[in-house]
């Protein structure tokens, strides 16, 4: 298995979710998700632990669900309240709970164990919040591939020429080395493509008609969301790297969620400190990025079919790799924490109640 458990992920944006019961899977376990009558949202384990029915084929009956088989009903907490056709109700009758928190209009849920989550663990952005910046959510792309497989081309700037030529990319940047420095909890790749005609992004958001430099800094908070930090300035500024806010600079968000082994979810949004209050331009912003993340789509389902037959060798890995490489190793030190932590858990498969 290759998910981090003890992560907070996306489960969507804020208006994804209303009165009806949602159901959504995260790292291959289902949930049913509903906003209480009090605004809160919760998350509840997506199988009655009598006949394992999905919950979310049930009814809800104000703040509790009533299963759609023989009517077992979980309040929000997990409990069962009322078995049809007996008094006492078993102390095993209850689904799991799953800690939610809303944050910025979007909402993540902790998958691992309740008593390591921690909701300042939150990815957050001092940008969300300042007036000097424009937040927009996009969309969620769905991707039939596995999920670090979509992280990894987040950490990966050498694709960008090639992949995304129209937008974000041109080939001036063909050859340009990859940088990559990490910590504990981040992997940033970046680059800069110095006195280059701009790329059609920029051409649109900040007008440049004359030469650029331009940056890509692609930073990956481990376990899978990405800051995708990129920009351009007139190249007679010459620019010092840390001085990108004097530039356009825009912030492309994917929050990654896998799904299942073959399956994830890319929720992504932008920030920018140009066209500030203009909506007509997030739109814009939208519609260019919907293209460069089909074309992102396209790459990894086919590379998800072909990683699915028979090989006869291993990938080979080049200069280019390096974010990519650390954050593989990085997932896997996690993964292996977590699997060292849980050791010695035993599970029966059933519990009976007379
Ligand atoms: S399967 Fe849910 S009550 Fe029987
Ligand atoms: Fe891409």
């Amino acid at each position: 298995m290759s998910f981090v458990r003890n992560a907070w992920y996306v489960a969507g944006w804020s208006s994804d979710f209303g009165n009806e019961l949602k159901a959504l899977t995260i790292v291959d376990q289902t949930l049913v998700m509903f906003r209480c009558a009090d605004g809160a949202l919760v998350a509840l384990e997506d199988r009655c632990p009598h006949r394992q029915l999905p919950l979310s084929k049930g009814k809800r009956i104000g703040d509790t669900i009533q299963c759609g088989y023989h009517g077992m009903t979980f309040g929000r907490d997990g409990k069962c309240v009322r078995v049809p056709g007996q008094d006492n109700l078993p102390a095993s009758a209850y689904v799991e709970t799953y800690p939610v928190h809303e944050q910025h209009q979007i909402v993540w849920v902790w998958m691992g164990d309740p008593d390591q989550a921690d909701p300042d663990d939150i990815f957050d952005l001092p940008e969300f919040s300042d007036p000097a910046w424009q937040a927009h959510q996009g969309s969620a792309l769905h991707i039939k591939a596995h999920y670090l497989n979509v992280a990894e081309n987040l950490v990966d700037p050498a694709h960008v020429s090639f992949v995304h030529p129209t937008t974000l990319g041109s080939a001036a940047s063909e050859n340009v080395p990859v940088h990559v420095r990490a910590n504990d909890d981040i992997i940033v790749a970046w680059r800069w493509i110095r006195d280059a005609a701009p790329v059609g992004f920029f051409q649109d958001f900040g007008g440049f008609k004359g030469h650029v430099d331009r940056w890509h800094y692609y930073s990956l908070h481990l376990p899978s969301t990405a800051v995708i930090d990129f920009g351009s300035a007139d190249t007679s500024l010459n620019l010092a790297e840390d001085d990108r806010d004097a530039g356009v600079r825009i912030f492309a968000l994917h929050f990654v969620t896998p799904v299942t082994e073959d399956y994830t979810i890319d929720h992504w949004m932008h920030l920018r400190n140009t066209a500030v209050g203009d909506s007509e331009a997030s739109e814009r912003m939208d519609r260019m990025f919907e293209v460069a993340f089909a074309e992102d789509k396209a790459i990894l389902e086919a590379i998800h079919l072909e990683e699915m037959r028979p090989q006869k060798r291993r990938p080979i890995r080049l200069a280019i790799d390096k974010g990519p490489t650390v954050y593989r190793k990085r997932i896997r030190d996690l993964i292996e924490i977590e699997v060292t932590e849980n050791l010695g858990a035993v599970r029966s498969t059933f519990v009976q109640h007379d």
